[in-house]
């Protein structure tokens, strides 16, 4: 008779789409009578588990199709490395209350400080809440857009940059663009502006953006739309990238 019962409990779950509760169910049901549980606990375990087990599925497929080159989190940032970095500021982003605002993050500061890697593990962060996301550098944005124009799909591509609560542009300013992909870029802000946040890094301070996109003009209206509401973080210490240099250098210098 419970055979009968858990196989169709079974094809049940199947139909619902309830697929570790297909695996599980003598399982959870032995545990329920040994620990004696209330009908009301065994059906919350019951649901706890699908739904755990259903969310890591999703974060982990988001994750894999975010374009983050990285999973790392912010509880992984030395905050000790870079002691002019306020934490308390980036632990109140961590809060991602900024994504329910529609509000964007700017991370200013040259190489190797953390600026992808805070934005990293914000947008982990955002992931793991359930809001979607995704990651691109200024350069791959611009040059996917120009190859859609190139063959009539550019709304479509733009859409893909649009849809995401979050997303990321990396590297602005590494990379000079001309005045076609500065328009593009413009589109994309002001499309976004108010919609959904986005998530700035450049090595470049916004007087110099001006350069970088290769139009004063342009650079001034996409700053106006990005700046409304933002937050910006400038990162102005030494780079982690050379932080084993840095010691050998400070260490033979107290030799000296
Ligand atoms: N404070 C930190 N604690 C731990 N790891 C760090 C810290 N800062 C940077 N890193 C690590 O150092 C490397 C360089 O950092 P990151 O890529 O974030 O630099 P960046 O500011 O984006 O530099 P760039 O302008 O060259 O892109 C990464 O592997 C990153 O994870
Ligand atoms: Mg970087």
């Amino acid at each position: 008779m419970s055979e009968l019962v858990s196989a169709r409990i079974r094809d049940h779950a199947g139909k619902l789409g309830l697929n570790h509760l297909i695996e599980t169910v003598d399982q959870l049901t032995t545990r329920a009578e040994t620990e004696q549980l209330s009908y009301l606990e065994f059906l919350d375990q019951v649901l706890e588990e699908e739904l755990g087990l259903r969310e890591s599925r999703r974060f982990r497929n988001a994750l894999k199709l975010s374009g983050l080159p990285h999973h790392k989190t912010l509880e992984q940032f030395d905050f000790a490395f870079q002691p002019d970095l306020d934490p308390r500021k980036i632990k109140d982003l961590a809060t991602l209350e900024f994504i329910d605002r529609r509000s964007n993050i700017t991370l200013l500061g040259p190489p190797g400080v953390g600026k992808t890697m805070i934005a990293v593990a914000l947008a982990v962060a955002a992931c793991q809440a359930g809001y979607s996301i995704y990651f691109t550098s200024l350069d791959d944005l611009v040059r996917r857009l120009r190859a859609a124009e190139a063959t009539g799909r550019f709304n479509r591509q733009l859409a893909a940059y649009l849809r995401p609560a979050v997303l990321v542009v990396d590297e602005v300013g590494y990379l000079p663009l001309d005045r076609a992909e500065a328009n593009m870029v413009f589109q994309l802000v002001s499309r976004r502006y108010e919609r959904g946040s986005m998530i700035i890094t450049s090595n470049k301070s916004f007087a110099e953006w001006g350069s970088v996109l290769g139009d004063d003009v342009l650079a001034t209206a996409i700053l106006d739309r990005l700046l409304h509401h933002c937050d910006v973080i400038s990162i102005n210490g030494p780079s982690y990238r050379l932080k084993d240099r840095l010691a050998l250098v400070t260490g033979g210098e107290a030799m000296t």
